[in-house]
């Protein structure tokens, strides 16, 4: 067990019914006991992960509803996420949406409500626990970006440019609270099989939530700032990110 993960004891978990949040608590677990909060809209799916993650050993485990769309409720929620468990040491930002597909969007209140759940409410939520964070004893922020935001593509216009948007903000506040013992760690997954991705043809180097908790788990014990998972995913990345726009625009996925 990492020092690191001795004290990290208490964890956040916005949008608390994610497979790839509690995939994360759950190789926190492995590594340490925890005291976990959820937080989701979804009633049933807060009970069932409380109970799955009791079953695993988390000493405390408690629930909390909240839609990431009701922005005037994040600090109340935040601060009562905290207050929970008389604290918190590691929050995970897992709130997001796929929505639909591709360019230009045909339904625009999906595509609206993609921007204000993954950019606005996600992005929101992120600076009310860097606030607590920061006026407390500091701790870690994982926050759950995407390799779709790293290049706008046709594939996934919408959804990419609500997680470029969370991405940079998550990035700028990790520089901006460096000194201050907060440190938002940025995950950068591909295709992961959860219920999000249900359905879809899985992209080349498709990963599970397991994979993706192991990696952010581990990338705890360094300081690294970034991280893309499945780790080899920054190598294509890198090229895609260096692609001229005349053939990115080629390219469908
Ligand atoms: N799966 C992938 O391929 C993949 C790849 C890269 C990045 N990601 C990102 O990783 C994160 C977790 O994704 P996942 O695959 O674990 O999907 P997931 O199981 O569908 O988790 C999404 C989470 O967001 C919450 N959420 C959605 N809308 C909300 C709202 N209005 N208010 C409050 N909570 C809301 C859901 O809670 P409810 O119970 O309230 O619905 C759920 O906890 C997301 O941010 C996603 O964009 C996923």
């Amino acid at each position: 067990m990492s020092a690191t993960a001795s004290v990290q004891q208490r964890v956040i978990v916005l949008g608390g019914t994610s497979e790839i949040a509690l995939a994360i608590v759950s190789e926190l677990q492995r590594r340490a006991p925890r005291e976990v909060v959820l937080a989701a809209r979804d009633r049933n799916g807060l009970q069932a992960a409380a109970e799955e993650l009791r079953s695993q050993g988390c000493t405390r485990v408690s629930t909390i509803e909240f839609d990431a769309l009701d922005i005037d409720s994040h600090v109340g929620l935040v601060d009562r996420a905290f207050a929970e468990h008389g604290g918190g040491e590691i929050v995970i930002l897992a709130v997001g949406v796929l929505g639909q597909r591709g360019g230009l969007p045909a339904d625009l209140a999906d595509a609206v409500e993609v921007m204000q759940v993954n950019f606005v409410g996600a992005g929101s939520l992120l600076i009310c626990a860097a606030r607590r964070l920061r006026d407390g004893k500091g701790g870690t922020i994982i926050v759950l970006s995407s390799a779709a935001g790293a290049r706008p593509r046709r594939a996934n216009v919408v959804y990419g440019a609500a997680k470029a948007g969370l991405d940079f903000l998550a990035r700028g506040l990790g520089d901006d609270l460096h000194d201050d013992g907060v440190r938002v760690l940025v995950v950068r997954p591909g295709f992961v099989h959860t219920r999000m991705t249900v359905g879809l043809e899985p992209a080349p180097m498709a990963s599970t939530p397991q994979a993706v908790a192991r990696d952010a788990v581990d990338a705890l014990g360094t300081n690294r700032q970034v991280l893309w998972s499945p780790r080899g995913l920054r190598w294509p990345m890198l090229v895609i990110r260096a692609l001229p726009r005349v053939i990115l625009r080629r390219m469908r996925r």
